[in-house]
């Protein structure tokens, strides 16, 4: 499938049938998330891939309700750091550092100016910068399911302080800010399979500038 026609197949499924997607599909699907782009390349934010059907039961009052949390495959909570600290910085240089050969020395001027923009901000302004970069991360995990032809739902509709609760996130510097369910999609009992995709028309979607 060309990744236009991916995109048109796949859909916010309602529905899951329970059934387990490959660990090789996901195990592309979780690299679609590390190599997501992200502001600086900081990547503020840890994923959790829940198989546990018992964890995914306690999740889904948290998430009203919603089918596909208990139906699907595996459930990705896309948790952003709580703060952007100092540390995490110098980690993060220290990577870039070993990744590419470069003598810490010569990442001076990109750790200042990642600091000089992210620390100087107020703890708010940076959750809502980091809260940013996840639904990039999973905006490109979206588009990766569909051409590995996994199904998938994209949810903001939970309650986020239950589910941190749940999974002890602030233990962890984190907090939930986006769900995934993964898995197939239920045909016989999804009332959006067969439903058209409902898109504004180009002419009014884009405007050409020239
Ligand atoms: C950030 C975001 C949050 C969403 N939250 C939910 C959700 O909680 N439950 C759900 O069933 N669908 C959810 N959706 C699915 C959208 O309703 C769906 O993507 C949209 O109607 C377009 O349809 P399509 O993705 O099926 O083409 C969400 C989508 C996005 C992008």
């Amino acid at each position: 499938m060309s990744l236009i026609d991916a995109l048109e197949w796949r859909y916010a499924a309602k529905r899951m049938n329970g059934k387990k997607v490959d660990a090789s599909k996901i195990d592309s699907l979780l690299t679609s998330i590390q190599l997501s782009a992200s502001g600086f390349g900081l990547q503020p934010y840890q994923v959790l891939v829940i198989e546990n059907e018992e964890l995914k039961a306690k999740i889904q009052p948290a998430a009203f309700n919603q089918p596909q949390v208990v139906e699907s495959s595996h459930l990705l909570i896309f948790a952003a750091w709580n703060e952007i600290t100092e540390e995490k910085i110098n980690a993060f240089i220290q990577l870039v550092s070993e990744t590419r050969n470069v003598p810490l020395e010569d990442l001076k001027a990109y750790k200042d100016a990642i600091a000089g923009s992210l620390l100087s901000r107020p703890v708010e302004d940076q959750v809502k910068w980091m809260d940013k970069q996840v639904y990039l991360a999973m905006g490109t995990a979206l588009a990766a399911a569909a051409k590995l032809e996994i199904d998938s739902t994209p949810m903001e509709g939970f309650i986020p302080a239950q589910v941190d609760a749940i999974l002890n996130l602030k233990e962890k510097g984190l907090h939930a800010v986006l769900m995934m369910a993964v898995g197939e999609r239920d045909e016989s009992s999804d009332f959006m399979v067969n439903a058209k995709k409902v898109r504004w028309p180009k002419e009014e979607l884009f405007i050409h500038v020239i």
